[in-house]
């Protein structure tokens, strides 16, 4: 196969996917012709070109006139001295414009039950949230955690905030009470939004419960109200004058609520993710720039149109949750689905059912979840995709960490029959919506490369000194100059944010991902080659070794722990834990139950998705003369591989025979 002209050069490799003339002719970016006037465009002016889109997909109060300041970089400012509302861009203006009837939500439910919500009912519950809010003290500024599962009631804390110029910050309800602690301390917090209950899988989990424990271990005193959303009426523990029913709260108040106009700049939420240190670190977004993002993205990548039904899986406790459940598909007055509940309940078919049921259209979900679902549907044809009706489908995701070619062409076969464009979207918490991805009408697709930056995205791969590396040698991933949607700061630590994002040895000004990249000399496409700091990519979610280990040593039995990542078929990469405890080393069904306790524990202490899926135990680490422990040494024990390091400078080689 011989395709001409892929973004100005010859692509000669197999297999590779181009665009079917009829997808093309009716996408919004319906060719490289389109694709590469919006970059021109955004080359020849860039603030021209993110003021157009600023004007044209979000309504303002206020317009804005400096598109970009650039005085305080890296803290850069996007449409300053705009106002705008993000509650009001994501219902009020489609209600305005007689589209209060239209489906905002099909809610599934665990157990199957299906709830349709409008966009005026959204509204009005939203209004009736916001009431209840300012009437228990939150102002516009104050921070209000969510500890919510996957629900409607999630979406309308959040609208809710945003409507009153709160900023929110959502714990994914994973976490345990020890890491919703350090976030309700960390951010301030002077609300809680969560649940009694949250059901997945079949199973109720108790997450009022949790929150309660996160409260009572202090620092957090200036959480005044927790507002719990009655969903399973489980038992619970209640503290009279803190805790109230989010019900009871919002059937006393009206469903109008006049949006607070806010600059464009202003905090609309902060979502802790890792990083290479021990404490998670709270990124900030603002309101303007990242709403115009999360909906330009969803036109763009996922060449959004109002007939489509879009379903994003992801969890409202991650990034991707914000960008595209929570407010980038209701900015567009989108109809979306969301689910409550896990793939693989009541058994692994449950995706293609609810594509079938619901005709979504656009579907986008994590490569792990498509790994374990291969394996289950070549074992069972029953809950294969190829038993189920997927005609609506036009465009597939994949979204969080890298995709297996194989994995990509069976998504592509038996999700998508060879139909649909599969776009792999690179991008981060930090990123705020979508950076590298394929436009499904135009660009030709090759699994297993998220293929070109977005219009008006400059991304690069450079070296440590930040110089350009020539195609096909692999590099550092930057981004050369500011988007609306970046990260602000890290909340109370600008300094972190400085240092981590824009490092002084790349020379200040280029945002560092923290990705190591390689794009190819003939396409300009670029694969991600991992991350190039401490941080693992386990099952699509974020997790710093550091934290990891902090929590094993804060084990009683534990003296010392390494973490690191190991490749997997399934879920990307497992975490594997080195450890050396205070005692004698462990061996056999001893060495056993002690694992066990330290994973609970991790649990306890992380949650449960940081669990080391291996630990191994030895008298010590191997460590240089200087003290520094050897991780590349550790990775290539965690893998199996054979050691090729320099292992000269190794203290103690005879660790390697304990721990391998
Ligand atoms: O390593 C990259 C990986 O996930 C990291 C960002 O994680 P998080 O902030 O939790 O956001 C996930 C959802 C956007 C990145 O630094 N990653 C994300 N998408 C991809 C990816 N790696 C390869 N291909 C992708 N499409």
């Amino acid at each position: 196969m011989l395709i001409d002209d892929v973004a100005g050069a010859v692509l000669r490799e197999p297999p590779i996917f181009p665009p079917s003339a009829a997808f093309s002719a009716q996408a919004a970016i319906s060719g490289m012709d389109a694709y590469r006037t919006l970059c021109a465009e955004a080359e020849r002016d860039y603030e021209g070109f993110w003021g157009r889109l600023g004007r044209d997909a979000l309504t303002w109060k206020k317009p804005f006139s400096t598109v970009l300041d650039e005085s305080r970089a890296p803290f850069y400012q996007w449409f300053k001295d705009g106002e705008l509302n993000a509650s009001y861009n994501c219902l009020d203006r489609h209600v305005e414009a007689g589209q209060g009837t239209r489906v905002a939500v099909i809610f599934e439910a665990d157990d199957g039950t299906v709830t349709n919500v409008t966009y005026q009912d959204l509204l009005q519950r939203v209004c009736r949230f916001a009431n209840a809010l300012k009437k228990r003290g939150v102002q516009k500024g104050d921070r209000v955690v969510i500890y919510m599962p996957m629900s409607v009631e999630g979406i309308v804390a959040m609208q809710a905030c945003a409507r009153i110029g709160a900023t929110h910050s959502v714990v994914f309800g994973g976490f345990s009470s020890k890491s919703l602690n350090e976030r309700l301390v960390n951010v301030g917090a002077i609300a809680l939004v969560t649940c009694d209950e949250q059901m997945r899988g079949g199973k109720a989990l108790p997450l009022k419960n949790i929150a309660d424990e996160a409260l009572a271990m202090g620092g957090c005193e200036a959480v005044k109200s927790v507002i719990v959303y009655r969903r399973t009426g489980g038992k619970v523990a209640w503290h009279d004058g803190r805790d109230v029913w989010m019900h009871e709260l919002m059937q006393a108040e009206s469903d109008q609520c006049a949006p607070a106009w806010v600059g464009a700049e202003h905090p609309l939420f902060i979502l802790y993710t890792s990083g290479s240190t021990g404490t998670p670190k709270g990124v900030q977004h603002c309101t303007g720039g990242f709403l115009l993002w999360a909906a330009q993205t969803l036109k763009w990548t996922f060449d959004w149109k109002p007939s489509d039904v879009f379903w994003c899986t992801a969890d409202i406790g991650w990034i991707t949750g914000h960008s595209y459940i929570a407010y980038g598909p209701l900015a567009l007055g989108a109809t979306q689905v969301m689910f409550e509940g896990v793939p693989t309940w009541p058994n692994a078919g449950r995706f293609w059912q609810m594509i079938e049921r619901h005709k979504v259209s656009l579907f986008y979900t994590a490569p792990t979840a498509i790994r374990s679902l291969i394996k289950l549907a070549e074992a069972d044809i029953k809950v294969h995709p190829d038993s189920f009706d997927l005609s609506s489908l036009r465009i597939l995701g994949t979204v969080g960490e890298p995709i297996n070619p194989a994995a990509w062409m069976w998504y592509y076969e038996h999700v998508g029959r060879a139909r649909c464009p599969v776009v792999d979207t690179w991008w981060q918490t930090e990123t705020g919506g979508h950076m590298i991805a394929p436009m499904p009408g135009a660009t030709p697709l090759v699994p297993g490369s998220c293929t070109l930056p977005l219009p008006g995205i400059m991304a690069a791969v450079v070296d440590e000194t930040g110089q350009d590396v020539p195609d096909g040698q692999g590099g550092l991933l930057v981004i050369k100059r500011p988007w609306p949607s970046m990260l602000r700061t890290v909340w109370g630590d600008p300094e972190r944010f400085r240092k981590g994002y824009f490092p002084d040895d790349l020379g200040g000004k280029l945002y560092l991902a923290g990705d190591g990249a390689v794009r190819d000399s003939e396409t300009g496409y670029f694969t991600i080659t991992g991350r190039i700091d401490d941080v693992l990519n386990v099952s699509g979610h974020r997790l710093g070794t550091m934290e990891i280990e902090s929590a094993l040593v804060a084990n009683p039995l534990v003296a010392e722990a390494a973490v690191v990542g190991c490749p997997d078929e399934t879920t990307g990469e497992i975490v594997v834990a080195f450890v050396v405890l205070k005692g004698p080393r462990p061996e056999g069904t001893e060495a056993e139950r002690i694992a066990n306790e330290l994973r609970a524990w991790v649990g306890k202490e992380i949650g449960p998705i940081a669990k080391p899926k291996v630990i191994r135990f030895g008298e010590n680490l191997p460590k240089t003369r200087s003290g520094k422990i050897m991780r590349r040494l550790l990775r290539s024990l965690a893998a199996g591989d054979e050691i090729t390091q320099d292992v000269s400078t190794l203290e103690n080689p005879a660790i390697l025979d304990q721990l391998g």
